[in-house]
């Protein structure tokens, strides 16, 4: 079966779901599957020969377990040798991505356009799990529209999910509860523009009983996911783990019974020695940093902070990377917390009826 998936997610999601980020939400949440961003199949390919290019793309630390790889493509062959690789470099499981609606990303053939051939993907599923024990999931929209093509209707999706299932073998689907228009809107406005329904994901867990279903958009705090989780199996958390992560505070004890009883600034410290270190590997603290912007969100004088952070260390990339002095680094990011408001106790914001 599907283990050892939990039941809250944070979603792949480019440029913000990279190690950084993933090694930040460890320290407010032991509890989520965590997910890469989506990874192309020529990246893993073509570094399949050098070890240390694939560590540049694949390398993560031991404390993101569980952790899911998202994979972009639809070549077989190629998908198969990348699946491989992944497995040897330990994650807990394999996504595809049947979602996004960029136009590049169209016109490479996979993404959400992959939707308009359920068999096509049954059989990468199938694929993949003769080269692979790894337990494999797809994320996808209800539905896709383009100038050539219709699947909107609740129907489609569920021969989707059908032939994905039976043909593939596929037992975990994470659905972005909105239809997708390719060609039409951005990435973005097709994160937006069409409009949420819950319901269908419902449905297809009552017609599917037998399935993980997991649902994901626009959801944005405890008590919602809660909500879903009489509906579904599991709830995946895109924008609002990113923009407002410590809304996530509260997760550990809902699931875990163990409470995270650490402050922002606590997270913040603790993240520092993160930063210092990752300079060893060559990496600007500024590109570290950035993924927790949001973490004071809401709180008094949390653009200063940022304006102050992003100005500092920005400044810092006048140094060879090699000669760049860590006690700066760590006086600007602890100098840092002192323009904002000092520590209340903050854990358990929530009122939450379980
Ligand atoms: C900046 C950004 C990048 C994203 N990149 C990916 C991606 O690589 N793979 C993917 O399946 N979805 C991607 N998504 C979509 C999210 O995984 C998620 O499905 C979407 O944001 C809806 O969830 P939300 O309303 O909780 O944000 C991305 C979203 C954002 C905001």
């Amino acid at each position: 079966m599907i283990l050892p998936y939990r039941k809250v997610s944070i979603a792949p999601m480019m440029d913000w779901t990279n190690r950084h980020f993933r090694y930040f939400i460890r320290l407010i949440t032991k509890y989520v599957n965590l997910y890469t961003e989506m990874i192309s199949e020529h990246a893993i390919y073509h570094k399949r020969n050098s070890q240390k290019d694939l560590k540049h793309l694949l390398d993560y630390d031991s404390c993101e377990h569980p952790l899911i790889f998202q994979i972009g493509g639809s070549h077989i062959p190629i998908i198969k040798e990348c699946v491989k690789i992944v497995e040897e470099w330990n994650y807990d499981g394999i996504n595809i991505n049947c979602g996004c609606p960029s136009e590049k990303v169209f016109e490479n053939q996979f993404g959400a356009i992959l939707m308009a051939e359920p068999r096509f993907i049954a059989n990468i599923v199938k694929e993949i799990k003769k080269v692979s024990k790894l337990p494999v999931s797809i994320k996808h929209r209800l539905g896709i529209k383009s100038n050539h093509l219709d699947k909107t209707h609740y129907e489609d999706l569920k021969e989707f999910i059908k032939i994905c299932y039976n043909e593939g073998g596929c037992e975990h689907f994470i659905i972005h509860a909105r239809h997708a228009y390719l060609g039409k809107y951005s990435p973005k406005k097709n994160r937006v523009v069409p409009p949420l329904i819950y319901e269908w994901v419902y449905q297809i867990k009552e017609e599917f009983p037998e399935l993980m279903i997991e649902i994901n958009g626009g959801i944005d705090n405890i008590q919602d996911i809660l909500n879903h989780l009489k509906y579904v199996d599991a709830v995946m958390i895109g924008r609002a783990a990113y923009e407002d992560p410590y809304f996530l505070i509260d997760i550990d004890e809902v699931f875990l019974n163990q409470k995270n009883s650490l402050s922002r600034k606590e997270i913040f410290l603790k993240f520092v020695s993160y930063v210092l270190d990752q300079i060893d590997q060559g990496i600007y603290p500024h590109s570290v940093v950035i993924h927790t912007f949001g973490l004071f969100r809401g709180i008094k004088n949390s653009n200063k902070w940022k304006q102050y952070l992003t100005k500092e260390l920005t400044n810092l990339k006048k140094y060879p990377i090699e000669k760049l002095p860590k006690e700066l680094v760590y006086d600007i990011l602890t100098k840092s917390l002192e323009i904002l408001p000092e520590p209340i106790y903050e854990a358990n914001r929530h009122t939450i009826v379980l």
